[in-house]
């Protein structure tokens, strides 16, 4: 990246990764073909479609967008293990094989490392609805005579955890109540899919979900949300940049979080029906404080990208992460390019510079090297960003999508030595 540009012009928001990591593997209640819509160009999509056929599962892809998955004839109960240690979501498949064919085995999952990921809230779930879950030689074992409908109250707001009894639950016998769930757009999404397939499933996006049982669930078509953190980095990256764009294919409710803190900072957002107008002409954006938490709070998947805008702000900042125990590990790449960060357990006080500066930098994980494109957009000079596979997995056509708004960035390929 030769950043110190401006981003000016308009971004398309690509479907949300984190509900089609969740309704790809639900597509198993179905037991029929099922089209999904608006799906993103992302990695971890292409290596749940492979889990999918690996069972069994036809599953063609018919357009960039859209995919066709007909799991009438899964064979399987059980999910690959190479596959399921590249991405944290191949343990939705506890759920919905759960939900299917009342057993599962499932590798214990991989995905990005911000420290401790434990799986207790999914386990406490499936027990509660009365399945045995056993944990060893590196996979979940679970299996039932039948599950029965219950009242869960989950110790920890979780994602994961909500989605996964979800999964499990919408097949059993009777009335199951979840308490304390998480509330985020792609569990409402999940919820709607589960629905449009024949499901009982009412107040997905508040603190409690009812889950009535049905026997029979049946394919549908299904069109998935647009991308909150997708936008929200995009979002970021005009700020930082001092530029103007329009993001575009957004549900604007999703971004409030994310357009507050930036108007805190002096940025001004224009909300239209669809899309969200950034400007940040006006010189350096304003310091300000963010604290992360479950949504409708600021989500922490959008904690290093901000940080990183934040580096450069007037003033000091701080950021407060209290979702995970372990997401400032990016840090050292930022100071690596003139950021001036100290971090004490939870927090970091960012005292804004000037600007950043160019260097070699290394995506540590998904979210930390969207944060590392946005700071080589900022920088003078040529900045370089390894390891970018793992940027692939969440952000479709990121070199494409931010060459249309004037950044000088490309994708190289360098031999081993
Ligand atoms: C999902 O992870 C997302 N991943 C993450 O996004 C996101 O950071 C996270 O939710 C929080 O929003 C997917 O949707 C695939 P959690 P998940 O269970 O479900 C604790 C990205 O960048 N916890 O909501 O794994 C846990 O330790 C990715 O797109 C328990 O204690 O997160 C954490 O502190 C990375 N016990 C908190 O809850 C459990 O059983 C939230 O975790 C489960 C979680």
């Amino acid at each position: 990246i030769k950043g110190g540009t401006p981003l000016r012009g308009e971004v398309q928001v690509s479907g949300a990764k984190n509900a089609a990591v969740a309704i790809i593997p639900a597509t198993i209640l179905a037991g029929g073909p099922c089209l999904l819509e608006n799906i993103p160009d992302i990695s971890d999509v292409y290596t749940l479609y492979d889990m999918l056929s690996l069972m069994g599962a036809t599953v063609r892809v018919v357009s960039r967008t859209s995919v066709f998955i007909d799991t009438s004839n899964i064979t399987s109960h059980k999910v690959p293990e190479d596959l399921a240690r590249q991405l944290r979501a191949s343990y939705y498949f506890l759920g919905a094989l759960l939900g299917r064919c009342n057993e599962a085995n499932v590798p214990l999952p991989g995905g990005c490392d911000f420290g401790v990921r434990p799986i207790d809230q999914h386990i406490k779930g499936f027990e509660a609805l009365g399945a045995n879950v056993n944990i060893g030689h590196g996979s979940v074992s679970i299996s039932t005579d039948g599950l029965l409908g219950s009242h869960i109250y989950f110790d920890v707001v979780s994602v994961g955890a909500t989605i996964n009894v979800m999964l499990a639950v919408v097949k059993a016998k009777g009335l199951t109540v979840l308490e304390n769930v998480a509330k985020e757009p792609h569990i409402v999404d999940l919820a709607n899919f589960l629905n449009s397939m024949g499901a009982d499933v009412r107040g997905a996006g508040t603190e409690v979900i009812k889950i009535r049982g049905v026997s029979e669930m049946h394919g549908c078509t299904y069109s998935i949300i647009p991308d909150q953190i997708e936008a929200g980095t995009y979002m970021v990256a005009a700020a930082a940049t001092g530029g103007d764009v329009v993001i575009d294919n957004v549900i604007p409710k999703h971004l409030e979080s994310i357009s507050n803190k930036l108007e805190d900072c002096g940025v001004t957002v224009i909300e239209g029906d669809e899309s969200v107008r950034i400007i940040s002409e006006g010189g350096r954006p304003r310091a300000c404080r963010v604290k992360t938490s479950p949504h409708p709070g600021f989500p922490t998947d959008m904690q290093p990208q901000f940080a990183t805008l934040l580096t450069i702000c007037d003033g000091n900042s701080t950021v407060v992460e209290d979702v995970w125990d372990n997401r400032f590990k990016y840090i050292d790449q930022l100071r690596r390019m003139g950021a001036n960060i100290m971090v004490n357990g939870d927090t970091a006080l960012i005292t804004g510079v000037e600007t950043l500066t160019s260097a070699p930098v290394e995506a540590d994980d998904l979210r930390a090297g969207a944060a590392m494109v946005i700071a080589g957009l900022i920088a003078k000079g040529e900045t370089s960003i390894g390891n970018i596979k793992l940027i692939d997995r969440g952000y479709e056509n990121i070199v494409e999508k931010l060459t249309a708004v004037g950044a000088d960035i490309s994708r190289v390929t360098f031999d081993e030595d």
